[in-house]
């Protein structure tokens, strides 16, 4: 059998995935008949409160296109065109989003912090905030930070307290970009409260599509007073979806039974396989603690090769140097795990 036959789902990628029967059936089901637009349907508010329901918290929800979107138009709400923003220095809002949160807030600088395991060192936000007190900084004004990161790791409840908890001191609004706020929920399994509104969190970027539904993620402001006229900041970021139902009905689908978490607990848990299969391959090296649906791994460059040669895509180099992402997906299977590792094992004892 060729290898593109005999390789149904790839890892570069938990966004290569296609959209699981629950989102599916939704839109399907919002596809019967005719609906009121611009986000004044029966879905969009079923999926919001779903949404109120899942924080146990009235909160203001929107939806729209992307995370990129999601995450620049909420920080510019939080933000005039002289603040700052801190996150970690590998954070999504830093490094993949073309400079949009700076284009959406007229300008805001993003402050880069450090910290292992790409999470963020506490003590660098006092060092940001305290580097300069006066008119000529840059105003530090909001923390955004990713759960789960962006090397896969998740915050636990402690440090994700303490985060939040400093942030505070300083006067920061705090901003979580949940792009995988499930696989965070499901590698923790506390209450969705406890990681956001409860500890500290003034607004989430809550996404969904890359645990199985098409496109759209949910802005959720905690602080209801932050979202004020975020309407027509979206409206003229090019974010009010027309057919707003086709972006909320799969929210629906997702939420209603619980299936957001069942998918994010199956792609935590083949990354968990993989990274078994993986450190028991001599010269491949596991870089992070594999907390959700990421493994990041140190492939010698001749088995990178030779495992694109036979078929397989991933990236190296993209969120870190010499580190190549490999991503778990709500349909990734066991089988799928065990072909990769298979592989690579064979590819490894040929190069070395
Ligand atoms: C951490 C993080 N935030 C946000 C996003 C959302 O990006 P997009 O605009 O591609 O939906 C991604 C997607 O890769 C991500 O990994």
């Amino acid at each position: 059998m060729s290898s593109s036959n005999r390789i149904r789902r790839q890892f570069a990628s938990d966004n290569y995935a296609g959209v699981c029967p629950e989102a599916w059936a939704a839109m399907t089901e919002a596809n019967a008949g005719h609906e009121v637009s611009y986000g004044d349907d029966t879905w969009t508010e079923k999926a919001a409160n779903l949404i109120r329901d899942i924080f146990e918290t009235k909160c203001e929800v929107f939806f729209v296109f992307n995370g990129t979107s999601a995450n620049s138009l909420s920080l510019a709400s939080l933000c005039q065109s002289y603040h700052s923003i801190l996150c970690h220095e590998l954070a999504h809002v830093e490094v993949a989003e073309c400079g949009a949160p700076e284009f959406f807030s007229n300008g805001s600088k993003v402050l880069l912090l450090g910290g292992a395991n790409g999470k963020i060192n506490p003590a660098e936000i006092d060092r940001a905030v305290h580097k300069r007190d006066d008119v000529h900084y840059p105003k530090p004004r909001v923390l955004s930070f990713t759960q789960a990161t962006e090397v896969g790791t998740v915050y636990s409840l402690d440090e994700l307290r303490e985060l939040a908890g400093v942030a505070r001191r300083f006067g920061l609004r705090v901003h979580m970009d949940g792009a995988r706020f499930a696989n965070a929920i499901a590698a923790l399994n506390v209450a969705p409260k406890d990681i956001t509104w409860k500890a500290g969190v003034d607004v989430l970027c809550f996404g969904m599509t890359k645990n199985g539904i098409a496109v759209g993620e949910a802005v959720v402001f905690f602080d209801r007073e932050l979202a004020h006229e975020f309407d027509y900041r979206c409206k003229q970021g090019g974010q009010l979806a027309s057919k707003m139902r086709f972006l909320s009905a799969p929210w629906v689908g997702m939420l209603k039974d619980g299936d957001w978490l069942r998918h994010a607990k199956h792609s935590n848990a083949m990354a968990k396989q993989l990274e078994a299969g993986l450190r028991g391959i001599p010269g491949v090296q596991i870089a992070y603690p594999v907390e959700s649906n990421g493994v990041f791994v140190r492939i010698p460059p001749t088995a990178i090769k030779q495992m694109h040669e036979r078929g397989w895509k991933f990236y190296t180099g993209v969120v870190t140097p010499d580190e190549s992402r490999l991503m778990c997906s709500w349909d990734t299977t066991p089988e799928d795990v065990d072909a990769f590792v298979a592989d690579l094992s064979e590819m490894t004892k040929a190069s070395s």
